[in-house]
Parts: structure tokens; C-alpha cells; sequence
């Protein structure tokens, strides 16, 4: 299980806030980072989208591996790691990005570093992985820094700002697990469909204790 708080050299990972807003929308509302992150994260990064992302991320029980990255006293930047489902229980996926005046300090680099090693330490995790735009230098030093290996590259796999590009699947495994037995030591599933026994556990955030 993941710790709400993972203190870093001079910045912590912890939960969002409510009162994180202002912050929020100063740092995330930026091109840079809506080219480079995957899914449906919007620009402009509008007042809306905040109370949407904050809705989530600082609930009453904030999702696991959800954390505000915080820096000089303020939520700086996002860093969020989620299990996968079905048949990649046994895989995370890591998400990232940092308000651009924070750039450049090693903030990326160290965050994913501790995570990941918390990550992998579960007994049920053995792989996390990131897709990274084929242009993003800085994520992929970030990954490789980390020991991520350049796996794979998806090409014309991602469709943003009007171009086609290629996307490099990076990923870090635990050599030593066996995914399958140690699935099961987190009991069977109701998932539908799924609750024979030796299925492995329905998907949650890393470390989730729901
Ligand atoms: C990717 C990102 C999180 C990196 O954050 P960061 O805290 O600045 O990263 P760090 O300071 O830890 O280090 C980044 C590495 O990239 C390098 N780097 C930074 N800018 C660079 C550039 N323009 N070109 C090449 N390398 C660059 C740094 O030198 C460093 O590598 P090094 O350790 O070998 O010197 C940040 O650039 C960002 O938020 N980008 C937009 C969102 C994004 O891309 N998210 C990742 C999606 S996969």
C-alpha cells in the first residue's frame, strides 16, 4: 500500500487539496503539458476543469497513487500512478507533469524514482509503465534515469495538435515475482464475470485498499 505522503529531498507527493485551485489552474493550464500528457487532459485548463480534476483527486478519500507534487509550499505539479484492470492487474501505468517555473530541478526525476520503487515493492505490482510522445526528451530521461527500457515504439499511435505522432512505450518490471501467484494473494474477485477461483484481483489504484 502506498503512503499518503512521500517526502521527497525538498519537495513531498501528498494528496490534493481542495485548496489547491489556484495553483492547479496556474500550473496546468499550459500547452507544453496538454501536448505531452496522455488521455483527455484539456487546454485552456479552465476553472471548470479544476473543480472537475479536484472533485476526484481531493475527495473525501482521495484516490491512491494520485498526488499533488508540492514544492515552495504549493501543488506544483501531478504525479499519478494506477493499476491496470483484467489481465494488467499486475501493471501500473505512471502519469506526470510539473508546473513549467519548476522545471528543470530534478523534481520529475526523484518523484518517479521513489514511487516506483515503492510501487515494484508490492507484492502484486512487477511492471509500471509510461507511453511517452516520441518527442519528449525530458520524460524519457526522466524514465531512463529510472531504469525504465525503451520497450517499444508505437508508431502513428497518438493524434494531437494536428499531427500523427509515435509513441515509445517505456517500462520498469520487478524481474523476481510471479505475477500470477502473487495475484492471488490478494484474493478472489467479484469482478464481473471473474469470480472463479485463481482469477486475480479486480483493478484498483495501486495499493487501494477498497
Ligand atoms: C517531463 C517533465 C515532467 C520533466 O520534469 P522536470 O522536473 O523538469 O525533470 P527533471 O528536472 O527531473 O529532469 C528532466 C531531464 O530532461 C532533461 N531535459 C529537460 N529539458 C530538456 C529539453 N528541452 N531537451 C532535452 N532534455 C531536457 C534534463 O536535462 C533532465 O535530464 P538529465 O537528468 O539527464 O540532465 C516536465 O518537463 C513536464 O512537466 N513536461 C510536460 C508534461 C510531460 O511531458 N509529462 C510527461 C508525459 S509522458
Amino acid at each position: 500500500m502506498l503512503p499518503q505522503i512521500i517526502q521527497c529531498s525538498s519537495f513531498q507527493l501528498r494528496p490534493w487539496r481542495i485548496a489547491d485551485k489556484p495553483a492547479l489552474l496556474r500550473y496546468a493550464n499550459d500547452r507544453v503539458v496538454w501536448r505531452n500528457m496522455s488521455g483527455n487532459f484539456p487546454y485552456p485548463f479552465t476553472d471548470a476543469d479544476a473543480d472537475q480534476l479536484l472533485a476526484v483527486a481531493a475527495g473525501q478519500t482521495p484516490p491512491e497513487g494520485i498526488y499533488a507534487i508540492e514544492a515552495d509550499r504549493e501543488a506544483v505539479g501531478m504525479l499519478s500512478i494506477v493499476r491496470g484492470r483484467h489481465i494488467e492487474c499486475c501493471f501500473a501505468e505512471i502519469g506526470y507533469w510539473l508546473g513549467e517555473a519548476h522545471r528543470g530541478r530534478g523534481i520529475a526525476t526523484e518523484a518517479v524514482g521513489r514511487v516506483v520503487e515503492m510501487a515494484l515493492a508490492e507484492p502484486n505490482l512487477v511492471r509500471v509503465a509510461a507511453p511517452v510522445a516520441a518527442w519528449n526528451t525530458p520524460s524519457m530521461r526522466v524514465l531512463e534515469r529510472n531504469g525504465f527500457v525503451r520497450e517499444a515504439v508505437l508508431r502513428r499511435a497518438g493524434y494531437k495538435d494536428g499531427t500523427l505522432f509515435d509513441r515509445v512505450i517505456y517500462a520498469r518490471i520487478r524481474e523476481s515475482a510471479d505475477p500470477y501467484v502473487a495475484a492471488l494473494e490478494c484474493g478472489p474477485t467479484h469482478d464481473m464475470g471473474e469470480s472463479r477461483r485463481g482469477q486475480p484481483p479486480a483493478s484498483r489504484s495501486v495499493g487501494s485498499a477498497t
